[in-house]
């Protein structure tokens, strides 16, 4: 196992710049998740990790060794894809054998790593089976037991799940934290499904245009993003945003949106009349006889909660009871949030304010 250690990391393709200077000191044994939208330069920092990808400036190290210029075989890493391309014509044994058997490993050594690495993804019944013969998650597990079976230092993850249908994805997020929680090995996994990040991150990394805009755990993102791009981007549905101005109120402070003051936290960069993007999650909104004031547009059950879509005059807004209260389109309704559940964004720089 070992640390990987990630300094102002540049990508150009051309004159085209597409990763601006990108850090990240990832733990040994820790399951670093890098995510953000599409285009924002997860894979091409994944494959600069695996060696598929020359790096223009800056350093990437695993363990001591800076790898910048190793290839790929010689970074003690193990890649899985999205597209994990199994021979067709070798059995599932064969299959995880297959970089073994090309490293020249002695024999009985292999049959033992592809027994433990079959053992572990609950493979063994199929070991003589062809690809054909199994279903989407059994080959997803058998590209696992490719990787699992080098041992490497790292494994390397790119959305290895976005082939496979939406229940089985969450059994094999699940199946992935648990061998990681098993093997302990050092893991950077790319995905662009937020979901994806929060359940299975010990840290994650949010990334958007070839930069990190945040780097924390699950829950610090979810409780403190730093912008307004993180606070929208992790959680669904998505943080309501609201156009605000801060007022000192008697003894406290305002936040007045649409002509509503909402009471707020006083912190610093709270200031009379600061410009703000108020944001308030969609579960932390609940029914009241004044404040925020809107027109029910949508009622979305879901079983075990209710997402409801609101007209308010500053915009739409979404909010989530678990409570099944009877709400129907045209309804008039007032919402209210507690003051800590208020985060507060500077209008123009969108940074987080406190
Ligand atoms: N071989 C390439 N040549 C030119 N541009 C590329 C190449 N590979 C990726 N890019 C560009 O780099 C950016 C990041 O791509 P990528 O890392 O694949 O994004 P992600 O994995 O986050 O969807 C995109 O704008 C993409 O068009
Ligand atoms: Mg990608």
């Amino acid at each position: 196992m070992a640390e990987v250690t990630i300094r102002d990391v540049r990508k150009s393709y051309g004159a085209v710049e597409v990763l601006h200077g990108v850090g990240v000191d990832i733990e040994d044994g820790e399951f670093v998740v890098l995510v953000g939208p599409s285009g924002c330069g997860k894979s091409t920092l994944l494959r600069m990790i695996a060696g598929l990808e020359a790096i223009s400036s800056g350093t990437i190290a695993i363990g001591e060794r800076v790898v910048n210029n190793l290839p790929p075989s010689q970074r003690d890493i193990a890649m899985v894809f999205q597209n994990y391309a199994l021979y067709p014509h070798k059995t599932v044994a064969s299959n995880m054998a297959f970089a073994l058997r090309m490293r020249g490993m002695e024999k009985s050594e292999i049959k033992a790593r592809v027994g433990r690495a079959a053992e572990i993804l609950g493979l063994t019944p199929y070991l003589d089976r062809y690809p054909r013969a199994l279903s989407g998650g059994q080959r997803q597990r058998v590209a696992m037991g490719r990787a699992i079976v080098r041992d490497p230092q790292v494994f390397l993850f790119d959305e290895p799940l976005s082939n496979l249908d939406a229940k089985l994805r969450v059994q094999m997020r699940t199946e992935i934290r648990e061998l990681h929680q098993r093997l302990k090995t050092t893991t950077v996994y790319v995905t662009h499904d937020q979901i994806e990040a929060m359940t299975m991150a010990d840290k994650i990394v949010v990334m958007q245009n070839g930069h990190i805009e945040q780097i924390g755990s699950p829950l610090e993102l979810y409780d403190r993003p730093a912008n307004t791009f993180v606070a929208s981007f992790i959680g669904s549905p998505s943080m309501n945003m609201l156009d605000g101005v801060l007022r000192r109120n008697g003894d406290g402070w305002t936040a007045d949106v649409n002509g509503t003051s909402l009471p707020i936290t006083a912190g610093e960069g709270v200031e009379e009349g600061r410009q703000v993007t108020v944001g308030i999650r969609p579960e932390k909104l609940s029914l009241a006889d004044s404040g925020l004031e809107g027109k029910v547009s949508v009622v979305e059950p879901t079983g075990a909660e209710t997402h409801v879509v609101v007209e308010t005059g500053g915009g739409e807004i979404v909010a989530v009871f678990r409570e099944r209260h009877q709400l129907r389109p045209g309804q008039p309704l007032h919402f209210m949030a507690a003051p800590d559940a208020i985060h507060l964004f500077d209008r123009a720089t969108s940074a987080r304010i406190g």
